[in-house]
């Protein structure tokens, strides 16, 4: 017997970020958007607790106990008082260090997978309580659609949405570590007031409408110049994408991963053909959100 769960990747249309914290930590106010790129996570019954990964950046996915998928299943197994005698596989199409929550749509899915398996009939609230112990962006990929984080990110609002937005991802040649691009950050805004991190009501709205230009003057994400910074050739492919007729170009939370936004499912394509030969990325995607979080196949 086993379960598999698909777990959906995230963009941030809004990522206002905050001075850090005492705890190292930064406040956020983080609007995430659930897309329909997936990766799935199978659970099965084994002798111990082990990790298998496919796809195309697998390679690159720690099978240990680093992995959040592991660590979901260890977090759930030690509140039963069971063992984790179970065998995690993740089929992987979210990109790796990209930005848009991969690691995090694991956890998720481990966890939801795994209660199932051990039929432990944990709670919405205690799965939530979980995926944020596991890391900041994990309960959103529980819950998918459209949110709003604050706190870590992790303190989730649920945001009412008017309609699809389609969207290219462009992936980068290498990946960029979350709290590398943190440590950028708080390095730029050294000697500067940082305001508190705010949603803009403008970007609420538009989501709320489902009206993609109002959207598209709206995004933002804080994390931006810590990205361009560490990584100084995504201007040239978000250059690329806007040349192409995109409604907005930006980066994805920490990055490498850009994002852009289009009108209409056409207009992807013809934006993703464009960054394509742009030779600024290393695979393009389309994908369009809303879409529902962590979900038992
Ligand atoms: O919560 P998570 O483990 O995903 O966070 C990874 C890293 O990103 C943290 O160790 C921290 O450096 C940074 N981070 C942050 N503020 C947040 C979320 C993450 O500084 N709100």
């Amino acid at each position: 017997m086993s379960v598999t769960v698909r777990v959906p990747a995230k963009v941030n249309v809004q990522l206002a970020v905050g001075a850090a914290r005492p705890d190292g930590f930064h406040d956020l106010a983080n609007v995430f958007l659930a897309v329909g790129l997936y990766d799935e996570v199978t659970v099965t019954p084994a002798d111990e607790l082990r990790v298998t990964c496919a796809g195309p950046d697998a390679a690159q996915v720690p099978l240990d106990r680093t992995n959040l998928a592991a660590r979901a299943a260890l977090a759930l197994a030690a509140r039963r008082g069971i063992e984790p005698r179970v065998h995690v596989h993740i089929d992987k199409d979210i990109p790796v260090a990209g930005g848009m929550a991969g690691g995090s749509a694991d956890g998720a899915g481990a966890l939801l997978a795994c209660d199932a398996l051990w039929g432990t009939a944990a709670s919405r609230a205690e799965l939530l309580d979980i995926c944020a112990e596991l890391g900041s962006d994990v309960p959103f990929s529980l819950v998918g659609g459209a949110a709003l984080g604050i706190g870590r990110g992790e303190r989730l609002t649920v945001l009412e949405t008017g309609g699809t937005f389609h969207w290219v991802f462009a992936m980068a040649e290498r990946g960029l570590s979350t709290p590398a691009v943190f440590r950028e950050f708080d390095r730029l805004a050294e000697g500067r007031d940082v305001p508190e991190p705010v949603a803009s009501q403008d970007l609420l709205d538009a989501l709320a409408k489902g009206d993609a230009d109002a959207l598209a003057a709206a995004v933002s994400n804080d994390l931006q110049p810590a990205a361009l910074s560490l990584f100084p050739e995504l201007a040239d492919t978000l250059a690329a994408g806007r040349a192409a007729g995109s409604l907005a170009a930006l980066v994805s939370g920490s990055g490498p991963t850009t994002a852009f936004l289009t009108r209409d499912a056409e207009s992807a394509q013809r934006v993703a053909r464009a960054l394509r030969d742009s030779g600024t990325c290393r695979t393009v995607r389309t994908a369009a959100g809303p879409v529902p979080g962590a979900t038992v196949r």
